[in-house]
């Protein structure tokens, strides 16, 4: 009787005869023996070929397989000689199930970014890219467990939508049975309603942006989880979400070394994401920026480098296409640009959380500060190393009349929010939450410099397929 093993389960077997079933990843000969590298989803187990167990026949068909060829490997189960932790497979037999019918598109050498975006359902197979996926699936684990784990109860918010919630520039229209229907931009309208059902919910889907960016950070469909509690107020939001990604960051730590170890990530950047983080309102942060832009300039520096990856072969992508940050003076009530957030982000070992932006600046449904109404009680968290907002979120408007006022400011259709200010006028409370983007989470803690590489298929200006 056969026993199948995945390359993951060997350590298992070890003395065992097992068989064993992927695809060729690599292959190198050295006398009598060719050494096999056979990936199978879990991992890739080294199989070694003998000429001595296999036969003559055998031996040669072995040695001339190509690339990503798919097969069976039957063979004895080994502890590698010299890599602890690794088992291997002395073979026996080898079954060929599908042979390539043309040579395997991507070779060990580099290849274009385009080359490799066009190829990406093959791409994916690739090791750097199977380590990011994985850390992606663990990352998005991580976030179903520490709401789950806290009460929240989830709540799946809509794609289809008949308004906007972050800016109308950003809406993808569809032709809904002849009505205009958006896709969702963000499911906090609706995280809202659940907060007052449920008293703490999240929801986690994909959000739809029709943003002309092309930058390292921006996809047009992308995931986004997005806890809402009541009874909250934004220094909540920032104890939550701080709580949050240090909880994210533990895990991947925890499961994921052997990926990391993959992607070449420095990990005491990752260990050193600790409580508390740096907290700044954003009338500070303009100055810190300020601050950093001289400090540069004195130093004779160029405009801050975007992350960049390690050249590791198979495909390592090319430097971030980030269009050259024109440089301009930051003034108080000016969103930041990318290159602020990066040098901002640059500055400290933790993520640091922004506080009190201009109301101008920031969505509709956002708080005023009782204390300064040009401020809303908004928070975005940007992430060190240089990678910017990760979340973004803060406090509600609570109060019916100035929500109405704020809708009409930014000059929204007052029927299509009736049922949002319902919320205020049933009960009102006062309540927060935030959104957090997984594709920029993904390529923070892999160290990515594009987030392209972090979801299996991306979305981007021009980019709808594979
Ligand atoms: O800051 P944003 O636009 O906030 C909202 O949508 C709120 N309604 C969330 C809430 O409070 N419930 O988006 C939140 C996060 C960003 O911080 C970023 O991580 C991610 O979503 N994000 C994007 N990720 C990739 N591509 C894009 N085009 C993104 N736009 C936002
Ligand atoms: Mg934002």
């Amino acid at each position: 009787m056969t026993t199948f093993s995945t390359s993951s389960e060997l350590g298992r077997h070890v003395g065992q005869t097992v068989t064993l079933r992927g695809w060729l990843y690599n292959s190198r000969s050295s006398g009598k023996l060719h050494f096999l590298e056979v990936r199978d989803g879990h991992g890739i187990a080294p199989c070694v070929v003998s000429l001595r167990d296999v036969g003559e026949e055998a031996f040669r068909a072995a040695g001339g397989l190509a690339q990503e060829t798919s097969l069976a490997v039957t063979g004895a189960v080994s502890a590698h000689p010299k890599r602890p932790g690794v088992f291997e497979l002395q073979v026996k037999e080898l079954a060929v199930i599908g042979a390539p019918r043309a040579p395997y598109p991507i070779s060990p050498k580099d290849h274009g970014v385009e080359f490799l975006m066009d190829h990406r359902h093959l791409w994916l197979r690739s090791r750097r890219q199977h380590a990011i996926t994985r850390v992606r699936h663990t990352i998005v684990k991580a976030i179903r467990d520490f709401f789950d784990g806290r009460d929240f109860t989830l709540v799946d918010a809509p794609i289809f939508t008949p308004n906007a919630c972050e800016g109308t520039s950003t809406l993808f229209e569809t032709d809904y049975h002849g009505q205009p229907a958006y896709l969702t931009q963000s499911g906090q309208l609706y995280m809202e309603a659940a907060a007052a059902a449920f008293g703490k919910a999240y929801c986690f889907g994909p959000t739809f942006r029709a943003e002309k960016s092309k930058t390292r950070r921006h996809l047009s469909e992308f995931w986004m989880v997005e806890p809402e509690v009541a009874f909250t107020d934004l220094e909540g939001v920032m104890a939550l979400a701080e709580d949050f990604l240090c909880f994210i960051v533990e895990r991947v730590l925890e499961t994921r070394r052997p990926e990391l170890a993959v992607l070449e990530r420095d990990v005491a950047k990752l260990e050193a994401v600790k409580k508390p983080f740096t907290r700044m309102s954003y009338t500070d942060a303009v100055a810190e920026v300020a601050r950093l832009r001289a400090e540069r300039t004195a130093a004779g520096g160029a405009a801050p480098a975007a992350p960049t990856a390690p050249a590791t072969g198979e495909g390592a992508p090319e430097a971030a296409d980030e269009a050259p940050a024109v440089e301009r003076e930051l003034v108080w009530g000016d969103d930041f640009g990318a290159e602020d957030e990066t040098l901002l982000s640059q500055r400290y070992d933790t993520p640091v959380m922004v506080h009190r932006y201009p109301a101008a600046v920031k969505a509709f449904y956002m708080k005023k500060d009782a204390t300064d109404p040009r401020l809303a009680l908004g928070v975005d968290v940007l992430a060190p190393e240089g990678y910017g907002e990760v979340i973004g979120g803060g406090q509600r408007e609570d109060d019916l009349d100035v929500l109405e006022a704020a809708i009409a400011a930014h000059a929204l259709p007052p029927e299509a929010f009736r049922w949002y200010c319902d919320l205020r006028r049933y009960g009102s409370f006062p309540h927060g939450g935030f959104g957090l983007g997984v594709e920029r989470t993904v390529a923070w803690i892999c160290k990515l410099p594009h987030v392209r590489e972090t979801i299996p298929f991306a979305r981007m200006l021009h980019r709808l397929s594979p």
